[in-house]
């Protein structure tokens, strides 16, 4: 009897890992990756609402909203009148570099390259030698109204070549690439100019001279897959933050809602400050719980009632202890990867988590049967930061930071622990619940 219960949760683990996969694989830009999430939303019959639209909203009801095609809040409501919100916050970007305005440059007749910003921090280095493609969206329409089509040339398209260790003999000592000189990919010969913005037309089935706007990313080929000695890891571009939004949005299809509203948010450009209108620094997550309220005919002080009851769950991947670097982790804070979902604490609040919310996220955890370990940056090193605490300036909850612990965060691969997702899902599906 043990033993088939071991076995049920092994395949169900091990479909979680292809599903997590193939969203991942799927999305090379955060226009994918919420066109993908709204997918799973269709398919668990959810309603798609347009923020310029009059809305109907019904108990038992199934919305999402979009915006910029490159945010999604989806919510369900109880059958009974709500206590307050029960969310989960992760983000869809990824760092990536980021073509500019008239890409195309030739060199001396013979190559074809591409003009790249960077677009986040990433590791420059390991955008090195690997076969990149381009994805993105184009812009096309005119005073009646603009249309937007998601484009992925899906082939291998770019390199960015590292110089010969002959002809730079110090690289070995370290090496600064600037990110305008040494970070530019080629796409082809000379004579291929012109023909990337046919190609990318083409899949939008518009011709060149309509796209009126783009924005176009370099993304790694790579696919995800599993490492080490009896699957111990997974290896793949962009596991931050795709990991927890895919652990967010996968209970959010899954569970139904009781005493909470449910939502799930999951929001661009977290790797960039997060200060644009699709971000967790605008009034998205306030706009969407506003007129949620609105609709189930409660006034201002029944919405701050509600949020006074609600509580967000902050998620986004955190650093675990690194195998060459020990050193780097906090003295007694070290998480791992297969440690359980990562709490994530910060003294001067860079991390919105405190002993309430910690507490509430143990909780879940406990009952989800989740492991779950601390983090905490060394008192030396400064850190990152993520959704939380800027998302709370505008909507003031209860909140935690979570997130799976995992290695070389922002290297165009990333490893984390293969076991760690089952846990999150697990968590998140008792929150919702
Ligand atoms: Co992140």
């Amino acid at each position: 009897m043990e033993s088939e219960m071991e076995q049920t949760k092994q395949t169900e683990h091990t479909e979680q890992l292809q599903d997590l996969f193939t969203f991942i694989d799927g999305s090379p830009t955060a226009f994918h990756a919420v066109d993908n999430l709204e997918k799973m939303l269709e398919g668990a019959g959810y309603c798609r609402l347009e923020e310029k639209d009059a809305w109907t909203i019904e108990k038992r009801g199934k919305y999402y909203v979009n915006r910029n095609d490159s945010s999604v809040i989806a919510f369900s409501i109880p059958e009974k009148m709500p206590k307050g919100f029960h969310m989960i916050a992760a983000h869809s970007d990824s760092p990536c570099f980021k073509l500019k305005e008239k890409p195309e440059i030739t060199v001396d007749e013979a190559y074809l390259k591409l003009n790249v910003e960077k677009y986040g921090g990433m590791i420059l280095s390991t955008w090195l030698d690997r076969p990149l493609s381009i994805a993105g969206r184009l812009i096309a329409g005119d005073r009646n109204g603009m249309k937007s089509f998601l484009v992925n040339l899906d082939s291998d398209t770019a390199i960015i070549p590292n110089l010969a260790i002959h002809m730079n003999g110090e690289l070995n000592k370290g090496f600064e690439y600037n990110p305008q000189t040494d970070m530019e990919p080629v796409i082809g010969e000379a004579s291929a100019k012109e023909k990337l913005f046919d190609m990318l037309a083409a899949q939008a089935g518009i011709s060149k001279e309509e796209i009126l706007g783009s924005d176009l990313f370099l993304y790694n080929r790579d696919k995800c897959r599993v490492v080490g000695i009896d699957d111990a890891f997974i290896a793949g571009p962009r596991l931050d933050d795709l990991e927890c939004a895919f652990a967010a949005m996968t209970a959010m299809v899954n569970e139904e809602p009781e005493d909470y509203i449910n939502l799930c948010v999951v929001l661009d450009n977290e790797e960039v400050g997060s200060g644009t209108k699709q971000g967790a620094a605008s009034t998205f997550l306030q706009d969407v719980l506003i007129r949620i309220c609105g609709k189930l005919d409660m006034g201002a002080e029944e919405y701050r009632r509600m949020i006074a009851e609600s509580f967000l769950i902050s998620a986004d991947n955190a650093h675990a202890m690194h195998p060459n670097h020990g050193e780097k982790a906090d003295v007694t804070n070290r998480p791992r990867m297969n440690g359980g979902i990562v709490i994530k604490y910060h003294g001067s609040q860079r991390y919105a988590t405190d002993a309430y919310s910690a507490a509430v996220m143990k909780d879940i955890c406990s009952r989800a049967g989740a492991a779950y370990q601390p983090y905490a940056n060394r008192s030396d090193i400064a850190g990152g930061s993520t959704l939380g605490n800027i998302s709370t300036a505008q909507v003031s909850v209860r909140t935690v930071d979570i997130g799976l612990a995992q290695l070389a965060m922002h290297s165009a691969v990333e490893t984390a622990g293969a076991k760690d997702i089952a846990y999150l899902i697990d968590a998140f599906r008792t929150f919702y619940r």
